[in-house]
């Protein structure tokens, strides 16, 4: 087996996580369906594969993350094959195989953020949140807390350079963060949960 298609044997597993509590398990309900197909009639006639991208955005947006099952589920909506579908999981960073947890921190570690404290950053919530870094090597990098409540994953550049370090808590951009400012915000959020 090559290295690609040993990666995209990974995507077939369902992963752990404790974050799975804060998010509704996929259904393939007759809504999602009718959700799937507004978007396939977007595209012309044998061009489905076309809508598999705003597909998993729509299914990760409900879910969380693309689960096996919901793979599969796209590839028949989409008329493709499972393996186009894992293609295209496996080569957006922003798309997850494993459930984050309800508050999604990422972080930029891009040159400009990384110089102003992004990576110390990085290190100093990991250890406020008990998640353990060596989480975030490998092919998808995501630490999760172990109640699910935080995950933590370090990000390329958010668009916002000239105002690092930058990360963003689910969809919500702070910049200028230091540990004062993230220690803040933590509260905040987990007054939220
Ligand atoms: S380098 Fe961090 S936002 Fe661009």
């Amino acid at each position: 087996m090559t290295e690609s298609t040993d990666a995209i044997s990974a995507l077939t597993v369902e992963h752990p996580s404790p974050g799975k509590k804060y998010y509704p398990p996929f259904q393939p309900t007759a809504d999602l369906e009718k959700e799937a197909k507004e978007y396939v009639s977007m595209y012309p006639e044998g061009k489905e594969l076309s809508a598999v991208l705003p597909i998993i955005h729509m299914i990760q947006g409900k879910f969380g993350y693309i689960c096996p099952e919901s793979m599969s589920w796209i590839a028949q909506q989409c008329k493709c094959t499972e393996i186009h579908v894992a293609g295209i999981v496996s080569f957006y960073p922003g798309i997850r195989t494993r459930c984050p947890g309800k508050w999604h921190i990422r972080v930029c570690h891009t040159i400009a953020c990384a110089l102003s404290g992004g990576e110390e950053l990085i290190g100093y919530i990991c250890e406020k949140l008990g998640i353990d870094p060596k989480e975030l090597s490998g092919d998808e990098p995501m630490g999760i807390s172990p109640d699910g409540l935080w995950s933590i994953e370090p990000v390329e550049c958010l668009a916002n350079c000239g105002f690092g370090p930058n990360l963003m808590v689910n969809d919500t951009l702070y910049s200028q963060m230091d540990k004062e400012k993230v220690d803040k915000l933590l509260a905040e959020y987990a007054e939220k949960a």
